[in-house]
């Protein structure tokens, strides 16, 4: 078995998220911040802890500035829902993930307005051609930072440098980025960042969070999830402190343990490590499958600050063939089609059929990925 699916979820994980999870249920296992007992005082050291890494690698500030939610999803329902107001208008571009479109398209039935940035077929959208599309309406930059389609990465520094200029706040996507690229909320000035914890962090599903920059003012995001914190229990209003205003009831504690685990994973590593892996994972596959006859990298000749994640069209055979033929014949594992991310596909051209999406990871091998494409070569020169 080939698992290139670590663009939907990483596997393996690092032994030490097994091992964090299974010492939070054997030895801890209580509810964190409801009870002043010991267990659960262990419990909020574990949910306490996780903060200051993700803090600490997003360099963030304060730790209470990290919301623990269970995805990326909800993380950026969140940010959205929570911020924008009747007559906002968001610029945005054209590789996002409908975690952001489909909230963003529900909006609009609230006087709430998107506008896209123009980007290239190749996946890159145009930092230079933000000012001229900020009206007076728009409040807020929504950049999915690496695609999930072709691992194409956006250039959030330079945005960020505009949007701070021009009095806009910028939430970036890092689903697929964090715990592979460098990010520095301060050095970018990134006001709000929605991670997702089972991707490159290495933890379980179920965790995610959204990072608010030292920019954002908290009292600018209302909260779209109220109830039990554990404090102020006397009161029967949200409270307005972080995070507290926006985690009501029991977090995930046994995944968040196993997420600190995998962040802990990614500093004993390093970033450098992690992230020249990927660009190993991806020169290889990029310059094998460009020989083959019939397929077609996307976009051709690859892109310019690739993560692992590359995707390819098979001349005369549909995604969903070449990717049943992967794993019924060959037992290799990859997602085909959407991604969903219909805007990306319309964006390189490979609406409405998608694509082939080859993810490898940092546990991938180079036998593993010669093996992928050997069985690629094999099913493209069948008719
Ligand atoms: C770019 C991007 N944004 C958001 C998400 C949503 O992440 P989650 O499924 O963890 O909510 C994904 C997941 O594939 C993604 O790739």
């Amino acid at each position: 078995m080939i698992y290139l699916d670590n663009a939907a979820t990483s596997w393996p994980k690092p032994p030490g998220v097994l091992k964090a999870m299974t010492g939070f249920m054997e030895g801890i296992g209580a509810n964190p911040g409801r009870s002043g007992h010991r267990l659960s005082v262990d419990a909020a050291r574990v949910i306490f802890g996780a903060r200051e890494k993700i803090s600490g690698l997003f360099s963030s500030g304060v730790p209470s500035r990290v919301l623990f939610t269970s995805n990326a999803t909800s993380a950026l329902n969140l940010a959205l829902r929570g911020f924008l107001k009747k007559g906002a208008n968001v610029l945005t571009t054209g590789m996002e993930h409908n975690s952001v479109m489909r909230t963003l398209n529900d909006l609009k039935s609230q006087g709430i307005s998107y506008t896209i940035i123009p980007t290239s077929p190749r996946g890159a959208c145009d930092p230079q051609s933000i000012p001229g599309l900020i009206t007076r309406d728009t409040v807020l930059i929504v950049v999915n930072h690496g695609s999930n389609v072709n691992g194409t990465v956006q250039d959030i520094r330079a945005i960020g440098k505009i949007a701070k200029e021009r009095g806009v706040l910028l939430l970036v996507d890092a689903a697929q980025t964090a715990g592979i690229l460098d990010i520095d909320m301060k050095r970018d000035t990134v006001d709000m960042l929605a991670f997702t914890g089972h991707k490159a962090l290495f933890g379980p599903q179920g965790t995610g969070g959204l990072v608010l920059g030292p920019g954002m003012d908290h009292v600018r995001l209302r909260t779209i999830l109220t109830g039990g914190t554990g404090s102020k229990s006397e009161s029967e209003l949200q409270p307005d402190f972080l995070p507290d205003k926006y985690e009501s009831g029991t977090p995930n504690t046994v995944g968040i343990a196993g997420l600190a685990a995998g962040i802990d994973f990614i500093l004993d590593t390093g970033l450098d490590a992690i992230r020249s892996r990927e660009s190993e994972h991806y020169e290889f596959l990029r310059s094998s499958l460009e020989k083959i006859d019939r397929v077609k990298v996307l976009p051709p000749g690859g892109t310019e600050h690739p993560l692992a994640t590359i995707s390819f069209v098979i001349e005369g055979k549909s995604p969903a063939e070449a990717g049943l033929a992967l794993d019924e014949s060959y037992s290799i594992m990859c997602r085909v089609g959407m991604h969903c991310s219909p805007l990306s596909h319309r964006t390189i051209g490979t609406f409405p059929h998608g694509t082939v999406r080859l993810s490898p990871g940092f546990f991938t091998s180079r036998e593993e990925l010669s093996q992928t494409v050997e069985a690629i070569r094999e099913i493209s020169s069948h008719n």
